[in-house]
C-alpha cells in the first residue's frame, strides 16, 4: 500500500513529518505494510498536509491532516482509501486541480521526487533524449516555435535568447538557472525543485546542448534549504545515470550542473547581480550591454533563464512546440504557474493557459478572501508589481494585457488584500523595500527610494498631500526611466498604482490624481 505525505517545505511547515511518522507507527501497530512516499506538493496549500492513498482505481486524498487526526482517519478506513471527515475523494477530481492545465507541473506532487525511475515512468527524460539526437540549431528552433517566454517576469522569448548564445563566439559557454525566487507570494520554483527536480535538470541539460554550454549553474536562494538538498541529490543521481558529465545523455558532449546558494539579497535575482554573486563578487548589477547572452558568467556567453522557463522546455521537446503553443492568449503562449497567496481562501499553485482573468483567479479559483471580507486590492508580480482594484479584474493574465494597464505579471505571484488594507502604507512599504534591497549602484534607486519613504511619511502624516503627491509622481518618473535595473525601475508600479486607484488613502480627493 502506497501512501503519499508531501515532503514539500510548505507541508513540512504545517507538520507533514509528524503526520508521516504517525501513519507509519499506526500501520506498524495494525500490521499493515505501508510504503510512505514523500512526494512534492500538489500545490493545494490550504489542504496541506495532504495525505493520499493509492488505490487500484487512482489516488484519493485527505486533508488537511494533523497528527491528532490520524487515529480517527485510520479507524474510518484510511488504509482502504475510505473516510468521512477530511476525505476529499479522488485527488485529480478536486476542482482546484481539475481546472488546471498542467504542462510544467504535470508530475509535481505525483511522483517520488527522489526517484529517477519514477520520473521516467511518468514521461520524464523523453525531451532530453530527443534533444540529444538533434543539432543545436534545431533544438533552439523548436523552443522558438513553442513561443515560450521568460517566466522570471520579463517575458523575453527563450528561443531568441538561446539563439543569441548559440551564435555568440566563445570557447566556453554557460547555462544559469535562476532560482533566486524573491518575489512576495511566489513559490513555483521551490515547488518544482522539491517536487520534480529531474525536470529542472532535464531542462538545463537541453539548454546546454542547445546553446553549446558545458556547464550549468543552478542558483538557489538560501531560504530554500529543502530545495537545495533535493537538487543536490538529484544532480548526483542524474550524473550516475549518464544524463550529466563528460558524455551528457550519450551525446559525447559534456554538461555538468553545480548548485550555488545565494545569501539573501533580493537584487541577486537580477541576472547580472546573480552572475556577480556566482563569481564570488558582491551582488551588484552590471550595466547592459553587454547582454549576458554575449558576455555573461566569467565573460563567456551565458543563457540565464528562470527555473520555470527551463523546466517548461522538456514538454516542448517531448510533446512538440505546437502542443505548447496551442494554448495561451495573444503573444503569451503556453501555460503560467500562477501562485495565489495573501488573504485568499484557496491559496496555492494554479497552472493555467494564459488568458484567465484576474477576477476569475482571485474569486472563482481562489474563492475570495480568507477573512470573508471584500477584496480591495490584488498585487500581481511581486513587490514591484502594481496593485489592481476590483474595477480591473477583467484583465486577462498575460504579459501584454497587464503591461497595457501599467502592471506586470512578473513571476506569477498574486497577493490578495481585503478591505482593511491601507494603501498609503503599502506604497511606503514598496519604497522602503527598495531602499533596503537597493544594490546602491545608481542614484535614482539608491537615493530616490529613501526620498520616496520621506515623501510618503509626510503624506501619511497629512502634510501638504497635494504638493507631495506631485513630487512623488515626479520621483517615480525619474526612478522608472533613470534606474539601471528593475528594482529601482519597477518600484514606481506599486507606488503609482496605489496612488492612482486609492487616492483617498493618501488624503487626496479622487480628482487630484485623475
Ligand atoms: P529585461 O527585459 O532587461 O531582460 C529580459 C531577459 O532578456 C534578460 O535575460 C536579458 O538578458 C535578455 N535579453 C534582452 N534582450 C536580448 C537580446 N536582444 N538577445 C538576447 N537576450 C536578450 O528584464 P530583466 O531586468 O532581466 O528582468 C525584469 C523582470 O524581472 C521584471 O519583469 C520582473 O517582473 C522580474 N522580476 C522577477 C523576480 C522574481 O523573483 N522572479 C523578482 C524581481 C523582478
Ligand atoms: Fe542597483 Fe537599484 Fe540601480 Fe538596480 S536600480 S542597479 S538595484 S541601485
Amino acid at each position: 500500500l502506497r501512501i503519499f505525505v508531501p515532503g514539500d517545505a510548505g507541508a513540512l511547515a504545517v507538520g507533514a513529518d509528524d503526520v508521516a511518522a504517525a501513519i507509519a507507527k499506526a500501520a506498524a501497530t495494525a500490521g499493515v505494510s505501508v510504503d510512505i512516499v514523500r512526494n512534492g506538493s500538489r500545490g493545494l496549500y490550504w489542504l496541506e498536509p495532504l495525505v493520499e492513498v493509492e488505490l487500484p482505481t487512482g489516488r484519493v486524498a485527505f486533508g488537511p491532516v494533523s497528527v491528532e487526526d490520524v487515529p480517527s482517519l485510520i479507524a474510518a478506513g484510511l488504509f482502504e482509501g475510505r473516510g468521512e471527515r477530511l476525505f476529499l475523494g479522488r485527488t485529480d477530481e478536486i476542482p482546484f486541480l481539475k481546472a488546471q492545465t498542467r504542462f510544467t507541473f504535470a508530475r509535481c506532487g505525483i511522483i517520488d521526487p527522489a526517484s529517477l525511475a519514477d520520473y521516467r515512468a511518468h514521461g520524464g527524460g523523453v525531451g532530453l533524449m530527443r534533444a540529444a539526437a538533434l543539432p543545436p540549431a534545431e533544438i533552439v528552433a523548436m523552443v522558438a516555435a513553442s513561443g515560450l517566454r521568460g517566466r522570471g517576469g520579463a517575458g523575453f522569448p527563450t528561443g531568441i535568447k538561446w539563439k543569441t548564445v548559440l551564435e555568440a563566439a566563445g570557447a566556453r559557454k554557460f547555462v544559469v538557472a535562476n532560482a533566486d525566487e524573491g518575489d512576495s507570494g511566489t513559490f513555483a520554483d521551490r515547488m518544482l525543485m522539491e517536487g520534480d527536480p529531474f525536470s529542472v535538470i532535464e531542462g538545463m541539460a537541453i539548454a546546454g546542448l542547445a546553446v553549446g554550454a558545458t556547464r550549468g549553474y543552478l542558483y538557489i536562494r538560501s531560504e530554500y534549504p529543502h530545495a537545495i538538498a533535493r537538487m543536490k541529490a538529484a544532480i548526483a543521481t542524474a550524473g550516475a545515470a549518464g544524463w550529466l558529465g563528460p558524455d551528457c545523455a550519450g551525446t559525447g558532449r559534456a554538461f555538468d550542473i553545480e548548485v550555488r546558494v545565494g545569501a539573501g539579497a533580493y537584487v541577486c535575482g537580477e541576472e547580472t547581480a546573480l552572475l556577480e554573486s556566482i563569481e564570488g563578487e558582491r551582488g551588484e548589477v552590471r550595466a547592459k550591454p553587454p547582454l549576458p547572452a554575449h558576455k555573461g558568467l566569467f565573460g563567456a556567453p551565458t543563457a540565464v533563464n528562470n527555473l520555470v522557463t527551463l523546466a517548461s522546455v522538456p514538454f516542448v521537446l517531448s510533446e512538440g512546440p505546437e502542443a505548447y503553443a496551442a494554448v495561451g492568449f495573444g503573444r503569451s503562449r503556453g501555460t503560467m504557474p500562477i501562485q495565489l497567496a495573501g488573504n485568499i481562501r484557496y491559496s496555492g499553485l494554479f497552472e493555467a493557459a494564459f488568458g484567465v482573468t484576474l477576477g476569475e483567479l482571485v474569486k472563482t479559483v481562489g474563492g475570495g478572501t480568507l477573512t470573508g471580507r471584500p477584496i480591495r486590492a490584488v498585487q500581481v508580480g511581486g513587490p514591484l508589481g502594481a496593485y489592481f482594484p476590483p474595477a480591473l479584474f477583467d484583465t486577462p493574465f498575460d504579459y501584454e494585457s497587464f503591461a497595457a494597464r501599467d502592471g506586470l505579471i512578473g513571476h506569477g505571484g498574486v497577493v490578495v488584500f481585503d478591505d482593511t488594507v491601507e494603501m498609503a502604507g503599502m506604497a511606503r512599504f514598496a519604497m522602503e523595500f527598495c531602499a533596503h534591497e537597493s544594490c546602491g549602484k545608481c542614484t535614482p534607486c539608491r537615493i530616490g527610494s529613501t526620498r520616496g519613504v520621506e515623501l510618503l511619511d509626510a503624506m501619511i502624516a497629512g502634510r501638504e498631500v497635494v504638493k507631495n503627491a506631485a513630487l512623488l509622481e515626479d520621483l517615480c518618473d525619474i526612478m522608472k526611466f533613470g534606474s539601471l535595473c528593475a528594482l529601482g525601475g519597477f518600484t514606481p508600479y506599486p507606488v503609482m498604482s496605489a496612488l492612482r486607484h486609492y487616492p483617498g488613502d493618501f488624503g487626496l480627493a479622487p480628482a487630484a490624481t485623475a
